[in-house]
């Protein structure tokens, strides 16, 4: 659980006793897709002479604003180093807002600024910033008492407001969710019941299958999309962890319907221009519209197959807009 709560802190400091390394830390197949994330950023900047720790909150100063220890990561350990820091940029890996991180990260360059983690971050509040483009939705304890959300024969998705998982994303009947929902109780107010949309229809050269679309943005910049398929034709969930596939997809031939979405879901959020964070949208024959699945503060990414790490999109535009802004 640790692990949840060190953030990536970028030293903007150019270290000359840094020296480019041959690829010995380089990814492997057999790290976890959360180190390879990692890693990929520890290369990209060591490449161009920035080096990237890991840093544990708890060690963080607020009046000095140092880190009194920062770690290296290792053949996937994190390596204590004696070094304490102040960090030019922080990539903030906390994804539960709570008000003492914004406090803490106040007055520094955090990724992402308050506002946007905010309302990324919990789910139920994405829900009344973005509700017309966005699935139906109520909390399973306002389902309980008054179903706004039509029928109980209907399939639900049930997830919770914060990430915690993908697997907790599930579908459910109406019917057998109120059964379940004595055994529930403890999380009523923090699941979220949400229609289900059916992304399973084709959209001309995106989409064939279920799918979602995920834009990388930094600020008000699109810098890279995926397509998101899940492997198992029954699945409806379009997670890389539950096995799927992504394909680099050109922002410039985003569709338009899309594009418009995109445009009114950033003038809402105003990121900083330093804000790096991912939209994922996707496309419901049903409604013959985009919808706004999730917007993620802390995006998760990979270089894709066709992809290396000097070409990789998101990564050129991460360090274009700190060598730019910061
Ligand atoms: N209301 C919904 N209707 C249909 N599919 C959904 C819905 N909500 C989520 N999904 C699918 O499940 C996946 C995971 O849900 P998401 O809300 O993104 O959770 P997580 O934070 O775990 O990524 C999405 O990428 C999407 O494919
Ligand atoms: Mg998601």
């Amino acid at each position: 659980m640790r692990r949840l709560y060190y953030i990536i802190v970028i030293s903007y400091m150019k270290l000359a006793i840094l020296r480019w390394e041959k690829r010995n830390n380089f990814i492997t197949e057999n790290m976890s897709i959360l180190e390879q994330k990692d890693r990929l950023i520890i290369d990209y900047f060591k490449l161009h002479w920035v080096e990237v720790f890991h840093v544990f909150l708890e060690d963080f100063n607020k009046e000095k604003k140092t880190f009194r220890k920062t770690y290296t990561l290792t053949q996937g350990y994190l390596w204590e180093t004696n070094l304490s820091l102040k960090p030019d940029y922080i990539f903030n890996m906390i994804t539960n807002s709570h008000e003492w991180i914004f406090d803490t990260l106040k007055d520094t360059n955090v990724s992402c600024s308050a506002r946007v983690a905010r309302i990324a971050n919990n789910k139920y509040n994405t829900y009344w910033y973005f509700s017309s483009i966005q699935p139906s939705s109520q909390l399973l304890a306002d389902f309980l008492q008054k179903n706004t959300l039509w029928n109980y024969n209907d399939e639900y998705i049930v997830k919770p407001i914060y990430w915690s998982k993908w697997s907790w994303v599930r579908k459910i009947k109406g019917t057998l969710l109120k059964e379940q929902a004595s055994e529930l109780g403890d999380y009523w107010s923090i699941l979220l019941v949400q229609e289900f949309i059916d992304t399973s229809w084709w959209y001309p050269n995106i989409a064939s299958w279920v799918h979602d679309v995920r834009i990388y943005c930094i600020g008000q910049k699109m810098v890279s999309s995926i397509v998101r398929k899940p492997e198992d034709l029954s699945e409806f969930r379009a997670c890389i962890h539950l096995w799927g596939h992504a394909t680099l997809f050109r922002v410039a031939e985003l569709p338009d319907d899309l594009l418009h979405h995109w445009l009114d879901v950033i003038s809402i959020l105003k990121p900083k221009k330093t804000d790096f964070f991912c939209i994922d949208f996707a496309y419901c024959q049903k409604r013959n519209d985009w919808i706004l699945i999730e917007i993620n503060s802390v995006p998760w990414f990979r270089l894709e197959w066709e992809e290396s790490i000097f070409d990789s999109k998101v990564l050129k535009w991460i360090h274009w807009a700190l060598s730019k802004h910061l």
